[in-house]
């Protein structure tokens, strides 16, 4: 099928690790003037230590007496100090800019993957479904935005080749993105001690030409579409015997649901977000609807965190006009 990717995986000794993505052109770049300014610096004072060693040496006959008047010498600290503080202060916003870009959803339409870090290895999901663990097949030039969770403890994801690292947190959705330039096969690591096996859990990303991950899912993609699984868990968790439209008495329909505000018991309103649904699985007293009863058990314990994403997927993949009141 494909031709054979170029591995990042084993290039021998490296000074500085392959970049294959646009967020690792940018972290780059920060790094870079970062390096520059510090190198610059340095250079600096380094050259005013050897010059005053030598003009200042014993011996030397130089006037020793103040030099600058009182009034200039403030007038070039002020400067100095509002130089800096200008600088650092550009160097905060800049980063700062760049973490917020890198770790929000991504603007526009993206390919969201289900990743979920468990001792120890990394569970991913792609939007039909396929899945595949500790290896990572996306398709290149394309925006690929990953939705982190752990099924235990901490772990992080963390691949060098596109500069980003994200902690994967149980009960806790995290997001971060890429868009790739470069095929080829990078390294997949977790960089959070998790226990005893946690130097096993790596892996590989694989970054292939959009022809060939369409090839490759069409290869693989045997299982149903999250949605449709969480459709199956729905009915199995007896979920649709309170939240279909047709029950509204005993529970709020969930059709239509996602994105939309919902009012609460104790007033204020809340967005149900996936993190909003996952917590009313979970932790159904946290947010109560306004108008029912605390009535729903918790599931927690009963339903892994790869079936409440399929769960979501399917809340998701429902709208305002599904499950008409009737038969
Ligand atoms: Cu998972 Cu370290």
């Amino acid at each position: 099928m494909a031709e054979p990717l170029q591995s990042a995986l084993d290039p021998g000794l490296l000074l500085w690790p392959p970049s294959a993505s646009t967020s690792a052109e940018w972290v780059d770049t920060l790094f870079f003037v970062l390096l520059g300014g510090s190198v610059l610096v340095t250079l600096v004072v380094a050259v005013l230590i050897a010059l005053f060693c030598w003009r200042y040496r014993a011996g030397a006959q130089v006037r020793r007496g103040p030099g600058l008047t009182t009034r200039g010498a403030h007038r070039l600290e002020f400067g100095v100090a509002a130089a800096i503080t200008v600088g650092f202060l550009a160097v905060f916003v800049w980063s700062a800019t760049l973490y917020l870009q890198l770790y929000r959803p991504p603007p526009g339409d993206a390919l969201i993957i289900n990743v979920v870090g468990k001792q120890w290895m990394w569970k991913l999901q792609h939007p039909d479904g396929s899945r595949e663990i500790n290896t990572l097949h996306v398709p290149a030039h394309r925006k690929v935005r990953l939705r982190i969770t752990s099924a235990d403890v901490i772990h992080s994801f963390y691949v060098p080749a596109f500069r980003l690292k994200r902690d994967a947190v149980p009960g806790l959705y995290t997001n971060m993105w890429f868009e790739t330039t470069k095929p080829g096969r990078y390294h997949l690591y977790c960089a959070e001690y998790c226990g005893t096996q946690h130097s096993h859990m790596r892996g590989q990303v694989v970054v292939m030409a959009p022809a060939d991950y369409q090839a490759w899912l069409e290869k693989t993609g045997f299982d149903k579409s999250p949605a449709a699984v969480g459709q199956a868990l729905f009915q199995a968790h007896g979920c649709s015997g309170c939240h279909r439209g047709d029950s509204v008495a005993r529970a709020p329909s969930l059709a239509g649901i996602y994105g939309r505000p919902v009012p609460l018991a104790g007033g204020g309103t809340i967005i149900a977000d996936e993190a909003y649904l996952r917590d009313s699985i979970l932790l159904p007293t946290k947010h109560v609807v306004a108008g029912y009863a605390p009535v729903m058990p918790s599931f927690a314990g009963q339903i892994s965190e790869a079936e409440i994403l399929q769960i979501i997927a399917y809340i998701k993949s429902l709208d305002p006009g599904d499950w008409e009141r009737g038969p």
